[in-house]
């Protein structure tokens, strides 16, 4: 099981929006995903239109009432995309942890007892470095730092990359991290300036993965899903499949193979339909119909081969379609279809159902 969390001190960088869409991403390669709400803000369950009376609090806390375990608060939200969502109550733990010995396994054990259940677990961080960030840091083998390139945006991150060191030197538990570029506009020239900055300080810590600014990321949270199931072919969408293969490359396949296979789902919508037309005296014949707004233009031409037949491939959709071939200038039906319909000019139009 790999245990990664999401964090930066930082507001507003893309943490939550990363976890969401990354767990998302990597659900739908079949991997199983636990996604643990950590922050208070309850921003990734709120973003995924959960509303659950329990929380990872009643996980954490010794004085919560309902002390429950990590099984009992899950909530599954879509095929292989489980969450454990939070609330504000979780934001007065740091006060009722403060003297308790071991407080920063606390996450660590919990994500133990489903160990067998999951392949990777993401944890959402608030935006602090107070124990529950800590307590992720922890818990994972693996920091992903969410920068949005605007002029502070590295000031914090150092001083997250030595709490991380403390972390693996102190309490004995190797971890790594990495910087991932999020809300990136290439359109501004400033953006590529931070980039460079950024590259040049942590070349070797850096996702190659941009994500870049994108509505549709945005617009998936109001509507309470992930942008990889609100809008799969979104740009947003297609930078967290690209982030979610590069995370996982070295353990499997490569997830290009999911992409792959998306666009093959879009390509199967279309037919391959096959015109034909036999006139061996004929000089120029065109194509013309719904699908290209009846224009007898040079891409409309049809070829004509050795036995004096003219044909024209076209990639369609399913529906119905009118059309017509215009043969030497003169418009006329598709003699070897039966099908027609009358049209406005007091003629027929020849129809094909795809
Ligand atoms: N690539 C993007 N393109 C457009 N909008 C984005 C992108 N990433 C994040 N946002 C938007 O920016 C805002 C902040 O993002 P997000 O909530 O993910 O940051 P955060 O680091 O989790 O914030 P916090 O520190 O408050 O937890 C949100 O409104 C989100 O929808
Ligand atoms: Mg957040």
């Amino acid at each position: 099981m790999s245990i990664i969390a999401i964090a930066n001190q930082k507001g507003g960088c893309g943490k939550t929006t990363t976890s969401v869409n990354l767990s998302s991403a990597i659900a739908l390669s079949s991997k199983k995903v636990l996604l643990i709400d950590l922050d208070p803000q309850s921003h990734a369950t709120l973003g995924l239109n959960i509303s659950s009376q329990n929380s990872i609090y009643n996980v954490l806390s010794n004085y919560t009432s309902e002390k429950l375990s990590l099984k009992d608060v899950i909530v599954n939200v879509e095929t292989n995309f489980d969450v454990a969502p939070a609330n504000i109550l979780l934001g007065t733990l740091e006060q009722e942890l403060s003297d308790e010995i071991g407080r920063e396994l606390k996450l660590t054990e919990a994500i133990e007892t489903v160990e067998k259940d999951y392949d990777y677990v993401l944890i959402d961080c608030p935006p602090n470095l107070g124990i529950l960030t800590v307590n992720a840091i922890r818990a994972a083998q693996e920091v992903i730092i969410p920068v949005e390139p605007s002029r502070f945006s590295l000031i914090g991150v150092d001083r997250l990359v030595e709490i991380i060191d403390l972390i693996s030197t102190r309490l004995n538990h190797p971890v790594k991290y990495r910087l991932l570029i999020t809300m990136f506009d290439s359109r501004l020239r400033h953006s590529f300036q931070i980039l460079n900055a950024i590259k040049e300080k942590y070349s070797a810590n850096l996702f190659k993965t941009i994500i870049h600014t994108n509505v549709k990321l945005k617009e998936a949270s109001m509507s309470g899903q992930s942008a990889v199931t609100y809008a799969k072919y979104s740009r947003g969408s297609k930078d967290y499949f690209y982030l979610a293969s590069e995370l996982m490359y070295r353990k499997e396949a490569s997830i290009d193979n999911l992409m792959r296979q998306l666009v093959r789902e879009k390509v199967k919508q279309l037919s391959e339909i096959t015109f034909s037309l036999h006139d061996p005296n004929a000089q120029d014949v065109y194509l013309v119909g719904d699908f290209n707004n009846w224009k007898a233009s040079e891409e409309n031409r049809l070829t004509r081969d050795d036995n004096g037949s003219w044909i024209k491939r076209l990639a369609l959709r399913s529906g119905t379609y009118h059309y017509k071939f215009v043969v030497d200038g003169e418009w006329q039906e598709d003699p070897s279809n039966p099908n027609k319909e009358e049209n406005n000019f007091g003629g027929y139009n020849s129809l094909i159902e795809i």
